[in-house]
């Protein structure tokens, strides 16, 4: 793989699967992400290499069966305008496993199709990581607008949702129900009129770090880090990572391989047609005496080669 190049699966098709997670899983990593073809929103592929990635089907598209789970979430995965249907946005899908259900749980930010206004996040779950996802809707958490989002669970156990709100201009941080289902409790709001995006957690040396990018639509601007004690916590200010572009690229999310962390983003083509595809930029963050993390450009990533 060479980064912001176009990356194959086995079957030599481009990945998609972008604004992506990962998650490893009885002995594989599955790779989850965007993928708005046809009548597809989330694709998934895995990998026990994390070099070969086999596609393994899509797990969110416009006929995945609806499962009510509050009567206040709205089930429309589509919906018809002029006897034509169209296509919803599923924006930054993220997957986690509930050791309590059993269950594999989406989650992920929703719009219309034609807008950014509705701001919801969404919600789906399988048994399987892979396969049989039912959806269960989208709603306005605590009535909140939520965009970019991302999950991450602490070392306590607790498992927050974390988006953007008020027209982005506010993180809003949410801990998870204990069946990941639903927001609990709005815990924190950080970075007030801040107008950060595209956040990625993770924690390292009883810290909790958090990269975002600044709010610039599909094109790539300074990201930055900050970290925190607790995701709970007081948060510090921000400050740069990677160059002004954060190489061409847009904070994906963190992917943590025992003491080494890997920083993945998409480099978004931004212009008709496909501007919300993108190409992956993954660089290995290091970290300096004081914690502070950073990345350096390489063309040829470890992690995937
Ligand atoms: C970006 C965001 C993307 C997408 C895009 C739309 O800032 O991170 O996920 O929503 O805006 O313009």
């Amino acid at each position: 793989m060479r980064n912001g190049q176009p990356y194959l699966d086995t079957e030599g098709r481009v990945i998609h699967a972008h604004g992506g997670w990962m998650l490893d899983h009885g002995g594989y990593t599955y790779w989850y992400g965007e993928d708005r073809r046809d009548n597809h929103y989330v694709a998934v592929y895995r990998s026990a290499d994390r070099k070969n990635w086999e596609f393994r089907g899509h797990i969110l598209s416009t006929d995945t069966p609806y499962e009510e789970t509050s009567g206040r979430f709205d089930p429309r995965l589509s919906w018809e305008r002029d006897g034509v249907r169209r296509k919803v946005n599923i924006e930054r899908p993220k997957v986690l496993y509930n050791e309590k259900t059993k269950r594999f749980v989406l989650w992920a930010h929703y719009e219309n199709g034609e807008n950014y206004r509705e701001a919801r996040a969404c919600v789906a779950s399988s048994d399987q990581p892979d396969r049989d996802f039912v959806y269960h809707g989208s709603f306005n958490p605590f009535g909140e607008m939520s965009r970019d989002c991302t999950v991450h669970t602490d070392s306590a156990g607790d498992t927050y949702f974390v988006s953007a709100s008020r027209d982005n201009a506010d993180l809003h941080v949410y801990r998870l129900t204990e069946d990941y289902l639903n927001v609990d409790e709005w815990v924190k709001s950080i970075y007030n009129h801040e107008f950060r995006e595209a956040p990625a957690l993770f924690e390292r040396g009883g810290r909790t770090y958090m990269i975002s990018s600044y709010c610039t639509g599909w094109a790539p601007n300074q990201g930055k880090w900050c970290s925190a004690d607790a995701v709970t916590g007081r948060w510090s200010l921000l400050r740069d990572f990677g160059d002004k572009t954060t190489f061409g690229s847009q904070s994906a999310f963190v992917y943590r391989d025992g003491e080494r962390y890997w920083y993945v983003g998409d480099r978004w083509m931004g212009g008709e047609p496909k501007y919300f595809e993108s190409t992956y930029v993954v660089l290995e963050i290091r970290f300096t005496e004081d914690g502070a993390p950073y990345i350096e450009w390489t063309d040829e990533p470890e992690m995937f080669n």
